[in-house]
């Protein structure tokens, strides 16, 4: 199934929601509130989230799901899920799974999630040992973006986001070109929204395609969890660090064009900015990381821009590439 992927005003986007009134059930993240209507922000039937990223776990997941039937939700609601990736990614996995599943819909409110994180289906919650540990493919009805959320977004938000853009440049060739012709970043971003649902389109679950995804993000995730930084930040030093200790040097140079010509600030994307790195903190990150099976990884590389390839490399050898490059070994 294709998600519908619609581009709206605040006005028609509230109008198309103002259709399940009375029967409106929903996730939504607390700081987008001042863009919401007075309806919903005092619908009974809203599970608000403070902060999505530690809550995107088992225990909300429970507390929602509880909250949504005492509500009285049956199999023939949706859950709207409005927010950045993580309260799309709660929602749709709580859709996902409530009464065996229902329909939901994807609003998503950062730059992050309109490319890439409420697009595609896949819905995950964390555990303690790692991120979207636990998880389904639940692709939403509806995909609705309204671009005035982002009036509200921090500048580091829109650098996580502009983490994934840089992802795209290097598996599309037109998101490539319009990355370096410094095309308006919504021209840009609805460029990449559409890579990622093709894709998705063609392989929903992550048989064969999809998997250039993960372009990034198998340190990338690594990054995140132990510099505590943004998703799509940890992103673009996950690309830029695999391609480092694999002696990548077109895809580098690649990557170096992209990133100024997104106007990434440099500094944000060095290992050496962060003198609380932990190599071996770092390091047991990876053991856990849900793509490694039977002490495989499945790296994803790019063989020239809109190219992937998917590079087969056993546990301990990616360890030893991380332990023989200086830069991690401080
Ligand atoms: N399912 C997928 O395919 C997929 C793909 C990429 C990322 N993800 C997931 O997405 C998450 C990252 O997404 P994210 O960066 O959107 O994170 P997020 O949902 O944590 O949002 C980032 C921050 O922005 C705030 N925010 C959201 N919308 C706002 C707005 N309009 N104005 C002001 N503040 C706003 C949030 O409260 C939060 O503090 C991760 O959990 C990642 O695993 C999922």
């Amino acid at each position: 199934m294709r998600s519908a992927l619609t581009y709206l005003s605040r006005p028609d986007l509230f109008g198309e929601l103002a259709g399940l009134k009375g029967q409106f059930y929903a996730v939504i993240d607390e700081q987008v509130k001042s863009h919401l209507p007075d309806w919903i922000l005092s619908a009974p039937g809203v599970y608000w989230i403070k902060t999505p990223e530690s809550e995107k776990n088992l225990q909300t997941y429970e507390k929602a799901i509880q909250f949504f039937l005492h509500q009285g939700i049956t199999r023939t609601s949706s859950i709207v899920a409005i927010g950045g990736g993580a309260t799309t990614d709660l929602g749709g996995f709580i859709a996902a799974t409530i009464l065996r599943g229902i329909s939901w819909i994807a609003v998503p409110t950062t730059l992050l999630a309109m490319v890439d994180g409420s697009i595609g289906g896949k819905v995950a919650v964390n555990l303690p040992q790692g991120k979207n540990l636990v998880g389904a493919f639940h692709m939403p009805e509806q995909i609705f973006i309204c671009r005035d959320f982002l009036q509200t977004l921090s500048e580091s938000e829109f650098e996580s986001g502009k983490g994934e853009i840089l992802k795209y440049g290097f598996l599309s060739k037109a998101v490539h070109s319009l990355i370096l012709k410094n095309a308006p970043m919504d021209v840009i971003a609805h460029e990449c929204a559409e890579f990622k649902i093709q894709i998705a389109d063609k392989d929903f679950k992550e048989q064969g395609e999809r998997i250039q995804l993960n372009l990034g993000h198998t340190l990338g995730h690594a990054f995140e969890s132990t510099l505590k930084i943004s998703h799509g930040l940890a992103v673009a030093m996950g690309m830029k660090y695999l391609f480092k200790i694999l002696h990548d040097q077109k895809a580098l140079q690649e990557w170096e064009k992209m990133v100024a010509a997104l106007g990434f600030p440099e500094e944000k994307l060095k290992l050496s900015t962060y003198p609380h790195f932990n190599v071996e903190m770092f390091k047991n990150y990876l053991s856990v990381d849900k793509k490694k099976s039977d002490q495989l990884l499945r790296l994803v590389l790019v063989k020239e821009i809109g190219t992937h390839i998917v590079q087969t490399i056993t546990f301990r050898e990616l360890i030893d590439k991380i332990e023989a490059y200086d830069e991690f070994n401080r």
